[in-house]
């Protein structure tokens, strides 16, 4: 006789437990095991428990290949459904095998679960494995498909609502639980005060505070109290939720005749604009991509939002300062170049149209398309193309949990015909435009950190804490990324004939970039650099770069005075004619206000069961080589971790925001 030692674990979520009975079938490379029930005395399947069990075998049964799990009901009540963490079997042989599983399992379900090493297609040699490979991803390109929402935007997965989820790739109970926490006392405190769905236009700016009481944080306090400051203005295009607009300036765009006069009171005595360019000291932010994109109408009025231009200075303190802004790309005199010495007012509105713009662009291109919708792209390609033996499903899938979920919930709110960013100034078409144009111009190099900071020539602009924090994190991803891909694919033509693999980046290339040749985006892989490359990227995507546009939005935009979705009025056309009654008028009133700072409270909480990019709590590698390379990549980023908090606890405004403490494996949020 042949004894199979297996240890049996059940997860530790709220409901993991059942009381069905599971049975179980081995199969080795020499034959299989009698169909054999786990039952020992008391409750076998408890939520959190590992428990043990003998399956005997009249043979062995060669090197052990599959575990297939069945579960059938212990009484007629509901389904009781039961998620198995793994399950670990030690041979007659000594050989221990782990079968992750990590799924939850319904009745009358059979589920086969592959154990051992992480292999590639043109590794399988057994029969039954091979056929087993075929299956398991026609079964997946069947369960995981691809829809068109708009043929000009990346494809998302076909699923229309949260309940067609497979049960593992929705949020925990404990996730929905606490969401509906929070919405039920946001709208309960914003209720008592009579500030939700309210009508009322603000009476005086310092009124906003009294939106969150309980909710502040230090920096959405230093907010409220620096807005107004220039070079508060000018650390945010570095350094706040979006970091990716701003390029170095040797030209001024012709359609920005900002002329020497102007701006030479406000740089260094005795310098000029174009001396000052060509030190590398002025900066451009150009918003063209929003030009001619039609804004909604509320109440018979319609709403506003500009596509300007500004220019930045680092000065001597090394201070990034606005010098000039244009609101709108067409220079007349309706179009005024505002400046620093324009009236308090004039040039405060002129920075609040730049910075509502820059906002909402924010969050419609470089949140929702870049991270979101693309983190979806890479998600469903590798729900379809790799089965869960692949090396690269073990790598990747921790860094797409939640994304299907989250992304179902954002089309259905966020860009939904009654929620949140589309009763900014854009409506579902306008955001949609702008989506599309900026699709239409993305390359591969600008979602490659290290090229994207080149190309925009920032290499050397002080104080840029999303560069040197976000380049490290590049780095430890990459070459944790290389290790584990040179593991797996020691040549070039390991890449070539791993069909799975070429199928996936086809996918992407496909689905997601629109077989856009111009991108830059591959569609095959020919060398492991290019795997690399691809991954790392793939992975700084949803995890660093998602947490860049996203851990600060409640710190920064929930006083709204420091830009708005919503614009109510025009941007200034004529210089001196405004005030700060002007500025409320523009800004939303109190009902929309609070909404949008809600939303900005829901997309910046962090939830119990965040896991920190490099946690990988699911054991899906069976071999020690991989599992020293996770270890080695999190203690990289505990180290940098350390390094940060010890940088920030001398900044007057910290940059928390890539402490990898702080960061998401995946997009979740
Ligand atoms: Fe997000």
């Amino acid at each position: 006789m042949a004894d199979y030692k297996l240890k049996v674990t059940t997860g530790d979520m709220q409901h993991a437990g059942t009381l069905d009975h599971i049975y179980i079938i081995l199969f080795g490379t020499e034959g299989q095991s009698e169909r054999t029930k786990l039952d020992n005395p008391g409750i076998d399947f408890k939520t959190g428990t590992t428990r043990t069990y003998t399956i005997k075998s009249s043979l062995s049964l060669g090197k052990l290949l599959l575990v297939k799990v069945e579960k059938d009901p212990f009484l007629v009540v509901p389904e009781d459904e039961w998620y198995c963490t793994k399950i670990e079997v030690t041979t007659p042989e000594g050989e221990d095998v782990v079968f992750p599983c990590y799924r939850w399992i319904s009745r009358g379900e059979m589920v086969e679960l592959r154990g051992g090493k992480a292999m590639k297609v043109f590794e399988e040699e057994h029969v039954l494995m091979i056929e087993h490979r075929k299956k398991e991803l026609n079964l997946r390109k069947s369960l995981y498909q691809w829809a068109i929402t708009d043929d000009k935007l990346p494809q998302n997965s076909h699923f229309q609502d949260i309940s067609e989820l497979p049960a593992e790739l929705r949020f925990s109970a404990s996730r929905s639980h606490e969401i509906h926490r929070i919405k039920r006392k946001t709208g309960a405190e914003l209720m008592f005060k009579g500030l939700a769905g309210s009508n009322k236009e603000w009476k005086d700016i310092t009124d906003m505070k009294k939106i969150f009481g309980s909710k502040k944080t230090t920096m959405s306090e230093y907010v409220s109290e620096h807005w107004k400051e220039d070079e508060f203005f000018g650390f945010q295009f570095l350094n706040a939720t979006n970091p990716n607009v701003i390029k170095r300036c040797s030209e001024l765009p012709p359609n920005f005749p900002i002329t020497e006069e102007m701006v030479k009171p406000f740089l260094k005595n005795g310098s000029s604009l174009k001396m000052e360019m060509e030190k590398g000291h002025i900066f451009l932010c150009d918003q063209k991509i929003m030009d001619g994109i039609p804004t909604r109408v509320k109440d018979g009025n319609p709403l506003h939002m500009t596509a300007g231009l500004c220019l930045f200075y680092v000065n001597p303190e090394k201070k990034l300062i606005p010098l000039a802004i244009q609101l709108q790309q067409n220079p007349s005199e309706q179009n005024p170049i505002f400046l620093p010495s324009d009236t308090e007012t004039d040039w405060l509105l002129a920075k609040l149209f730049f910075k509502s713009a820059d906002l909402l662009e924010c969050q419609a291109v470089h949140h929702l398309m870049n991270t979101h919708h693309l983190a979806e792209v890479f998600a469903v390609a590798a729900l379809r193309c790799f089965p869960v033996i692949h090396p690269l499903y073990k790598l990747l899938i921790p860094h797409f949990r939640y994304t299907l979920h989250i992304n179902i919930m954002a089309r259905k709110n966020l860009l939904g015909s009654d929620m949140t960013l589309s009763e900014g100034s854009f409506e579902e078409e306008g955001l949609t435009e702008l989506m599309r144009r900026a699709l239409s111009e993305l390359t591969y190099s600008s979602l490659c950190l290290p090229e994207n900071i080149t190309a925009r020539g920032l290499e050397t602009i002080p104080n840029f804490y999303y560069r040197d924090d976000g380049l490290k994190l590049w780095n430890f991803i990459n070459s944790f990324v290389r290790s584990m891909v040179e593991l797996y694919y020691p040549s070039d033509s390991d890449v070539c004939k791993d069909t799975e693999l070429q199928e996936w980046i086809d996918e992407i290339f496909t689905h997601g970039f629109l077989r856009n040749k111009l991108s830059g985006f591959p569609a095959c892989f020919n060398t492991v650099q290019e795997v690399v490359k691809f991954i790392t990227m793939v992975i700084f995507t949803v995890s660093v770069q998602h947490a860049a546009v996203s851990n600060g939005q409640f710190d920064y935009h929930s006083w709204m005075p420091n830009g708005s979705i919503m614009m109510r009025k025009p941007p200034p056309a004529t210089k001196g004619q405004s005030s700060m009654k002007t500025l409320l008028e523009v800004l939303p009133n109190v009902g929309d206000t609070v909404k949008f700072a809600t939303m900005t409270w829901m997309l910046s909480t962090k939830y119990t069961d965040m896991v920190p990019l490099g946690t990988y709590p699911e054991e899906l590698f069976d071999e020690p080589v991989p599992k020293q390379m996770i270890k080695e990549f999190k203690a990289e980023l505990f180290y940098l971790s350390e390094e940060i908090a010890a940088r920030n606890s001398k900044l007057e405004v910290p940059y928390p925001y890539l402490d990898p403490a702080q960061i998401e494996n995946s997009v979740t949020i």
